[in-house]
């Protein structure tokens, strides 16, 4: 069956876009009738961007399960909804049917009624890559709690700080995960975080890798148990809870600014409707095709395209709990050529980090299926955008290059595989309903083509950020304050001659390390933990593999001399950040200055420090307003 919505050809695309932008309430209103609702909405979208307060199908009632699963079992009851790839290579590969998923997630649902989840109460994930992540975080929307799934490689910190500010009373965990020739625990990192904070009162656990584990009476449960004890007890499954279309769906935490971070909120309707359509459009899917997104559903990626987008539009997705490099750098082919995949979305690190090894691993792999390449995350340079298209889509599979943001819930701007143009390192254009902005430094509009400025969206779109959980005030600041009427996206934008976007990075203090966000304020506050460290200044640098890469300038309350004690204090830094936000934010480079260029009122001059981290040592600018400029050439002398 073909999607209605689906566009087909450019002609179509840009007559959508216009009636997109004129008419959003007829044209969302039209998509949105392709799902299962148990109430009607009144109104398509209300919106006023200076108090970020945007509801989208207001008055309606639905539940995102059953449009993820329950509605695709009569057509595709027997169709592999989930296929799970083990991260090693020699176990069995798992497929969950339609049919199966919904009775894995019915249960499911049930026993966190059992043990008295409710509409509304906030549950932490705290998984691998597995197929029971997917069903606890569908188990959650189908009874209305909201999920907060948490990253495997987040520390015990990071964890407890994402349970406080949420004040989530549950978490699902498993023992442990498995990730290249490692085994990671998790659970006992949870029991770690749980140490410092005191909302939660379970814990369900999850046996994947069967490592011993310590289980706290009364506090934590077995995954396996609690299901046997409703199947034993003959307790029926539970009905979808009938919600609210602005009903909190989740919470994602991400890097700001600051040194905390925030929870982003998803609400139910629209961003169904958003991630669905968004993946249908972005990546054509067609009936029945296999998508193969790589990213953890940690991350907003993860939730979008392995679980709602797919799932909304009953197609398979494969999910993959490994790393693109064991037992060896074919393993994404391997993947690709085992399980059939159409569709496959990875991020441009990934891609980097594969072209390293050269063709030899993708040679012999039968690839043929490949219909459509996709990437996200960060920026794409033009090598690595013909390596993927010529070596792994010999040039037969479009390659769309898509940004967004954990705010956006969904694709903004990218070209649609084979229908709208691609071109290297561009997003390109606008997906319907996104009106894209550019503004200079004063906050003015720069009209026309071959400019740049910083990317606003200048109107609501399904799938957009609601509030952030439990101060929306930050939210207002944070994205609606600094261009009025505008959201702020804190990127740096191009607009060539054609009126095609490209992203070039950041424009805030938020790095982008393998396409994962990372606040510099955050490494900062981390590193400052260590106590032999006064102060530090933490900013980017361009980075062969990792995109950027972290750079971290810090000054010591005594002298380091010998080598061997910068050593051991460098590895005592990385062990402080590695605990207290995980091991993605460990700087790649240390230096041990004397002192920070400082303005006279005591801001850090960031500009010389980045410039000086990315060996651009001629031309720092104007050192004059510098509390002490000659600061500046100690750290030149010293840089790494
Ligand atoms: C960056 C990930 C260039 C951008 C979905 C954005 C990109 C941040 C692209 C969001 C792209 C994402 N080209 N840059 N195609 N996609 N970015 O919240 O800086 O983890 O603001 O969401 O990644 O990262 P986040």
């Amino acid at each position: 069956m073909k999607v209605p919505y689906q566009i087909q050809n450019l002609e179509q695309y840009h007559r959508n876009y216009q009636k997109s932008i004129e008419n959003p309430h007829e044209f969302w209103g039209d998509v949105a009738t392709h799902f299962d609702w148990h109430e009607p909405w009144n109104s398509v979208v209300n919106s006023d961007f200076s108090n970020a307060k945007t509801t989208w199908y207001e008055g309606a009632k639905l539940n995102i399960t059953e449009n993820c699963i329950d509605r695709h079992l009569e057509e595709r009851g027997q169709q592999a909804a989930i296929i799970f790839e083990p991260n090693d290579p020699q176990k069995p590969s798992q497929t969950l049917t339609y049919q199966e998923l919904y009775d894995r997630v019915a249960e499911f649902a049930t026993v966190l009624t059992n043990i008295g989840i409710q509409q509304g109460d906030r549950v932490c994930i705290y998984m691998g890559m597995i197929p029971e992540l997917a069903i606890a975080v569908l188990a959650c929307a189908r009874i209305g709690a909201i999920h907060s799934v948490i990253f495997g490689g987040f520390s015990a910190q990071s964890i407890a700080d994402r349970v406080i500010d949420a004040e989530a009373s549950c978490i699902i965990t498993c023992d442990g995960a498995y990730r290249g020739n490692k085994e990671i625990p998790l659970k006992p990192v949870v029991d770690q975080a749980l140490k410092l904070c005191d909302t939660v009162s379970e814990v369900v656990v999850f046996k994947h890798t069967g490592s011993k584990i310590e289980m706290s009476p009364g506090r934590d449960l077995w995954w396996h148990e609690q299901v046997n004890e409703i199947r034993e007890a003959g307790i029926p499954w539970e009905d979808p809870a009938s919600v609210d279309a602005e009903h909190p769906l989740f919470i994602l935490y991400t890097s700001g600014s600051t040194g905390k971070p925030k929870g982003v909120v998803h609400t139910t309707a629209g961003y169904m409707v958003w991630a669905n359509y968004t993946f249908v459009n972005v990546f054509q899917y067609q009936s029945n095709q296999v998508h193969f997104c790589t990213a953890d559903i940690g991350w907003i990626t993860g939730h979008s395209y392995i679980l709602y987008g797919p799932l909304s539009a009953g197609a398979t997705t494969l999910m993959f709990e490994g790393i693109p490099t064991w037992p060896d750098a074919g393993r994404f082919w391997d993947i690709c050529q085992k399980h059939s995949v159409d569709i496959l979305y990875t991020a441009p690190t990934a891609i980097r980090s594969l072209m390293v090894f050269g063709d030899a691993p993708l040679e012999g792999k039968n690839l043929s299926r490949l219909k459509v390449l996709g990437t996200v995350g960060e920026p794409i340079n033009e090598e690595a955008w013909h390596w993927y298209n010529e070596k792994v889509g010999n040039k037969n599979a479009p390659v769309v290059d898509t940004w967004w943001q954990t705010e956006t819930g969904g694709v903004m701007i990218s070209n649609l595989a084979g229908i709208t143009p691609a071109k290297p390192s561009y997003a390109t254009l606008p997906l319907p309903g996104i009106l894209p902005a550019l503004m200079d430094e004063n906050g003015n509009l720069i009209q026309g083509n071959s400019v740049s400025g910083n990317l606003c969206i200048a109107k609501p779109w399904p799938g957009m950020i609601r509030t952030t959980y439990g101060d929306h005030q930050r939210c207002i600041d944070t994205y609606f304050s600094a261009y009025q009427g505008y959201y702020f996206t804190g990127d740096g934008c191009l607009r060539d001659e054609n009126g095609f976007y490209r992203i070039t990075g950041r424009v805030d203090d938020v790095l982008n390390v393998s396409g994962h966000r990372i606040g510099t304020a955050e490494v900062e506050n981390a590193i400052n933990m260590n106590p032999q460290v006064v102060e530090s200044a933490v900013v980017g640098y361009p980075h062969d593999i990792k995109g950027q890469g972290i750079y971290a300038y810090v000054i010591l309350n005594k002298e380091v001399t010998d080598d061997e004690a910068a050593t051991t204090l460098r590895v005592q830094i990385l062990e402080t950040v590695t605990q207290v936000i995980g091991p993605i934010a460990k700087p790649d480079r240390i230096q041990f200055v004397s002192g920070l260029p400082k303005t006279r009122s005591g801001k850090i001059m960031r500009r010389i420090l980045r410039k000086i981290a990315e060996g651009e040592l001629q031309n720092l600018g104007d050192t004059t307003t510098l509390l002490d400029p000659l600061i500046v050439d100690s750290i030149i002398k010293g840089k790494l």
